[in-house]
């Protein structure tokens, strides 16, 4: 029987999906992007050399794996052109070995510019998005007003729809958000010459993905964002505009839940958030120096600090159960590496009420503060490491902890950014 694995991040994003999604992925099979966008920055470490997706799904760089974008994604034209020269300047010949579908919203000029217009506006009370287009590219698409990848293939068609759709952003651009309007006329001549790139990519993905079940192989859905930026789930409004819980993957590929049939929820082993939002076990000292210097945590898409702090078993739990998940991929042990002590957090307590919460609600993750369990850390380096039992005892002992807290194996730990810093446990096997 094929075996369909579904990788996803179980916090704020960053927290390793790329790496793990490459490293899962064999010769001859399938990786499916399937929400989000090009606000994903998604960090593939081969050979030392570093590269960076934003829309290509990650497996796509061992040979003859086929990658689908699926109309889950809001697609770029332009970013995944970039994306797409990118790859071939260092060696990587995906063009033809990529779909999109035809029901994909495009991300256009006018999106980036209301994303930016708006978060400007928003002044001190901005969310901190990747500045991409995102959020009105699903508002587009929830407002049944989108142009879609299938329109590229219709020119007459598309330059009408942009006419109007321009006519509606600029009102607003122009009127409320006192930015420059935009040209209708230079947004489609810009696209003229990378439409025919695009020709025989776009088709019914969702036909596509059925075939390849239909012939039994396996599929990798790579994941973008994590679970609590998820518009439905996450701390709203302080979150990305797409399902990037479990729900995501079936409305965006067409498939149903019998389609599915492992869960990994990839953790990092602390806690990371770009942009602005509750984060309640957030540090601001000499861990936090430490998480961002040897984490190296800076943004993928937009170079930003990001936040740093433990580990949130609470929202881990929440995680897991939102998603269903049948195990946790451990990332980034490496970098808690020297210190002298670890802490989890396993609840929380109302700073108003004292109350002690372990359920809490994401409408209010701001009036909270962690109770954490504190474990003893180690000394040895634990980079590259590729036997668990190589690991210092107290750090199997850390990831024998999480194991016990969230009811669920931890079948991959990560020591590192390259492929080949990699751990699999014992009883793991998927294919
Ligand atoms: P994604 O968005 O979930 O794919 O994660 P990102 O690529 O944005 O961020 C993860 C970062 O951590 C990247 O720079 C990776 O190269 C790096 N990384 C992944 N796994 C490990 C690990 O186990 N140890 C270390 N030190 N870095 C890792
Ligand atoms: P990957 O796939 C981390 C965050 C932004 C912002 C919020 C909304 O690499 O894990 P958006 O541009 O989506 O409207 O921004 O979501 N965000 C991410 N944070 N990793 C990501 O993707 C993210 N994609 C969006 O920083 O807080
Ligand atoms: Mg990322």
């Amino acid at each position: 029987m094929n075996k369909n694995i579904v990788i996803l991040g179980t916090q704020w994003g960053d927290e390793g999906k790329g790496k793990i999604v490459d490293v899962l992925t064999k010769s001859n099979s399938y990786v499916v992007r399937y929400q989000g966008g090009h606000n994903a920055g998604h960090t593939l470490v081969i050979n030392k050399e570093k590269i960076i997706l934003h829309l290509i799904p990650s497996g796509l760089l061992h040979n003859n794996v086929i990658g689908i974008i699926s109309h889950g994604v809001v697609v770029s034209p332009i970013a995944l052109f970039n994306e797409v020269k990118m790859l071939e300047k260092n060696g990587f010949f995906v063009k033809n070995r990529i779909f999109i579908s035809n029901s994909s919203p495009l991300i256009l000029k006018y999106h980036i510019d209301m994303d930016i217009a708006r978060e400007k506006k928003l002044g001190r009370k901005a969310l901190g998005t990747t500045g991409r287009g995102i959020g009105p590219a699903y508002e587009d698409k929830i407002s049944r007003r989108a142009l879609l990848v299938g329109d590229l293939k219709n020119r007459d068609k598309l330059y009408i729809k942009l006419e109007e759709i321009v006519e509606y952003y600029n009102h607003q651009l122009v009127s409320f958000y006192n930015f420059p309007a935009i040209d209708y006329k230079k947004i489609f001549k810009n696209l003229l010459p990378i439409i025919d790139f695009f020709h025989d990519m776009i088709q019914d993905t969702t036909h596509i993905l059925h075939t390849i079940i239909k012939n039994k192989k396996n599929i990798i859905f790579e994941g973008a964002q994590g679970s609590f930026l998820d518009i439905d789930n996450g701390s709203y409004p302080y979150v990305t505009s797409s399902n990037s819980t479990i729900g995501g993957v079936i409305t965006g590929t067409g498939l149903g839940p019998k389609n599915f049939h492992y869960i990994l929820g990839v953790t990092k082993v602390y806690s990371t958030r770009v942009g602005y939002g509750p984060f309640p076990t957030e540090l601001f000292d000499h861990i936090d120096k430490h998480f961002s210097n040897y984490g190296q945590e800076f943004g993928s898409t937009t170079g930003r600090k990001r936040r740093t702090g433990w580990l949130d078993a609470v929202l881990l739990n929440r995680a897991v159960h939102l998603n269903s998940l049948s195990a946790l991929c451990l990332t980034k042990l490496d970098v808690l590496d020297g210190l002298k002590e670890i802490k989890i957090c396993i609840a929380y307590k109302n700073i108003h009420t004292l109350e002690i919460i372990k359920y809490p609600t994401m409408y209010d993750l701001e009036n909270i503060e962690p109770i954490y369990e504190v474990h003893p850390g180690w000394n040895t380096n634990t980079k590259g490491i590729t036997k668990f039992h190589f690991l210092p005892k107290e750090a199997q002992n850390y990831i024998h902890r999480i194991e016990e807290i969230t009811k669920i194996p931890v079948d991959i730990i990560s020591t590192g950014p390259d492929r080949l810093h990699t751990i699999f446990m014992k009883n793991f096997s998927i294919f």
